[in-house]
């Protein structure tokens, strides 16, 4: 996720790339840069930091160029820095270029141009692109383009300029966005409708593997074989405050409704040939290990508690999931045979911070997993992989959670093949359909309402669960208490018996999850006790699981019992946010929280 503007017109570029970027910071924001189409050449200037950092150091420049592309970057390779800010260009400067999105092939690509003699300034993944085009550019900037991006793998939006042929902006897109408009005396492109609604609502939508060649008064668009296309116009019907939620009502639901796009971009380049890649952690030697940890707060423990138990179950090692706020004052017993993994969406989480500092300082090897590049946590571990949720607005946390779930699944898989224990080749087969099945989940929104209207009413409700499904479940009240103020519990079924009963009454509402099939059953016989007692039951379960006499059944696809994790979350977090709704609550601002908790 990143923001990117572009102008090609008769007047000042600059002012349209600035009020563009400032527009879509929320799409992430560690850098920012411009390069304009000066008299003597291209002109870039770009830092780490906010955007208003760009602005302060673009007072010391007369820029005059009516031709530029401008980006805030949401780094995914390469901590946030001046030299791995956006744009980037070629040694001579005759080409620049900004790219949203993630080059997976960047390694072998960057090794070819090495070994042809080019330097990399960065540590980006995006410098090969640029670099490509200068080795491939020969006198036709459009050919090159074209070329390079049938070498390209992975996602990309990409806005490039060239003193080669002054006149113009290429623009391409394959799974990240990129909008193009005509204003009055220009055409425009940018990542997304916010940065474009000030001076139009007239827009086109590239397709994936399109492309478009701006000029100063026209605009060409070209289908992913190089041939002319035309375009229709879209008028967009919505305000700037509502192009920022991409039309949606909020940015929670916003991000729920990402969640296949960012496990796709987390699963990205991870799987090849059935053997999961994280190159991150090729160094450490896990047969040192005789015991993990993981350690996260909130709605990262729980995806902790997944996690760790996937791993447990793969590679027979004992594990441990613990919150930080208990692990850091517990004195756990710790020493170099221990692996600590600690999960933190922010990355700046104090409680998190400090017990990965104990971890260390007690000889553990550590591994941070984050989704915010260059953040404390990520930069003080040892390692660290990082989900590629994007920017996460909305304080309940959804959509860093399932990519939390998919990359500490990876990991678990990839710790046994380095340990070379035999996996199930069929959950990974598996992994890369979750986005579509997730797709799926999301269809039946309706459902997920019309139970949210029997919460309503409730002070109190109930969540239960067993082995996985306990994490999700805690999961799913965490997510309901956040963003609704309706007190839900989570219990683990089994406990049910030994006291919670007692707090079940007629029209009590009962959420329960049985998603394993080992354990299914006994879940189920769980609820006929607290309907029994007049609870109306709401049962997530998988096709196949038999049922009998419960109010709400609803069956979730039929994936490994691991990956219904992520599955059962989709449910779960729109349950909430419609409860939250019919409440009137203020769905991303939730009263009292914070969506980073950096203090203890
Ligand atoms: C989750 O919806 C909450 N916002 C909160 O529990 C959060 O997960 C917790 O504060 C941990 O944050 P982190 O992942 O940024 O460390
Ligand atoms: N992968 C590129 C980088 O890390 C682009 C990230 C983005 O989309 O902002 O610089």
């Amino acid at each position: 996720m990143c923001g990117i503007t572009a102008y090609c017109g008769n007047d000042l570029a600059l002012p349209f790339l600035l009020q563009g970027l400032n527009k879509l910071e929320y799409r992430g924001y560690d850098s920012a840069g411009v390069t304009l189409l000066e008299d003597d050449g291209l002109v870039t200037v770009k830092c780490r930091g906010r955007l208003k950092n760009l602005e302060e150091k673009l007072s010391d420049y007369t820029l005059k160029g009516h031709i530029g592309i401008g980006h805030t970057r949401w780094a995914t390779h390469g901590v946030p820095s001046n030299l791995n800010s956006h744009p980037h260009s070629n040694d001579d400067e005759t080409i620049s270029l900004v790219h949203n999105g993630i080059i997976e092939n960047y390694r072998e690509l960057k090794e070819e141009l090495l070994e042809k003699g080019y330097h990399f300034q960065s540590e980006t993944d995006s410098e090969v692109v640029v670099l490509l085009l200068d080795y491939y550019y020969d006198g036709d900037l459009f050919a090159a383009t074209k070329k390079v991006l049938s070498r390209i793998e992975g996602s990309y939006a990409l806005c490039i300029v060239s003193t080669f042929e002054p006149d113009k902006i290429i623009v391409a897109r394959k799974d990240s966005p990129l909008v193009v408009g005509k204003v009055s005396n220009a055409y425009v492109a940018a990542s997304d409708i916010p940065a474009l609604l000030e001076y139009t609502k007239d827009v086109y939508f590239l397709n994936d593997y399109e492309m478009a060649v701006l000029e100063k008064d026209n605009i060409h668009f070209y289908s992913h074989d190089g041939k002319p296309i035309e375009k229709d116009m879209n008028t967009i019907p919505y305000d700037i405050e509502a192009a920022k939620k991409d039309g949606y009502e909020h940015f929670m639901l916003k991000e729920i409704y990402e969640q296949p796009r960012v496990i796709n971009e987390t699963l990205r380049g991870r799987i090849v040939n059935d053997k999961i890649i994280l190159d991150e952690l090729k160094d450490i030697d896990f047969s040192q290990f005789n015991k993990v940890y993981y350690v996260a707060c909130g709605t990262a423990y729980h995806a902790s508690l997944c996690g760790s138990q996937v791993l447990e179950r793969v590679t027979k090692l004992p594990v441990i999931a613990t919150v930080a706020s208990e692990f850091r004052y517990n004195d756990p017993i710790v020493d170099e045979h221990t692996l600590a993994i600690f999960v933190s969406q922010s990355g700046e989480t104090a409680d998190t911070l400090a017990a990965l500092r104990l971890a260390k300082a007690k000889g553990a090897t550590t591994i941070a997993i984050a989704n915010v590049l260059g953040s404390t946590i990520s930069r003080d571990a040892h390692y660290v992989l990082y989900t590629c949720a994007g920017p996460e607005i909305a304080v309940a946390s959804t959509k860093a959670y399932t990519t939390q779930l998919v990359l500490l699944i990876l990991l678990a898989y990839y710790v046994a093949q380095k340990l070379n224990i035999e996996v199930n080749l069929q959950l990974i087969h598996e992994l890369d359909t979750i986005p579509d099945y997730v797709n799926q989940l999301l269809a039946d929104h309706d459902i997920y309402a019309s139970w949210a209207k029997m919460l309503e009413n409730l002070h109190d409700t109930y969540f239960i669960g067993r082995s996985l499904d306990y994490a999700s479940v805690l999961e799913g009240a965490l997510k309901l208490k956040e963003v609704s103020y309706v007190h839900a519990d989570a219990y683990v079924a089994g406990e049910l018996k030994h006291g919670p009963i007692a707090l079940i009454e007629p029209g009590s509402v009962v959420i329960a999850v049985a998603t394993q099939p080992h354990i299914a059953a006994k879940t189920i016989s769980n609820i006929q006790e607290t309907i029994a007692r007049g609870a109306r039951v709401i049962l997530l379960t998988t096709e196949g699981q038999e049922v009998k006499n419960v109010e709400n059944t609803y069956y979730l696809p039929k994936v490994s019992p691991t990956l219904q994790s992520i599955l059962v979350a989709i449910p779960l977090q729109l349950l909430a946010y419609y409860t939250a709704c019919i409440k009137g609550c203020d769905v991303d601002k939730p009263r009292n929280l914070a969506k980073s908790v950096t203090v203890e």
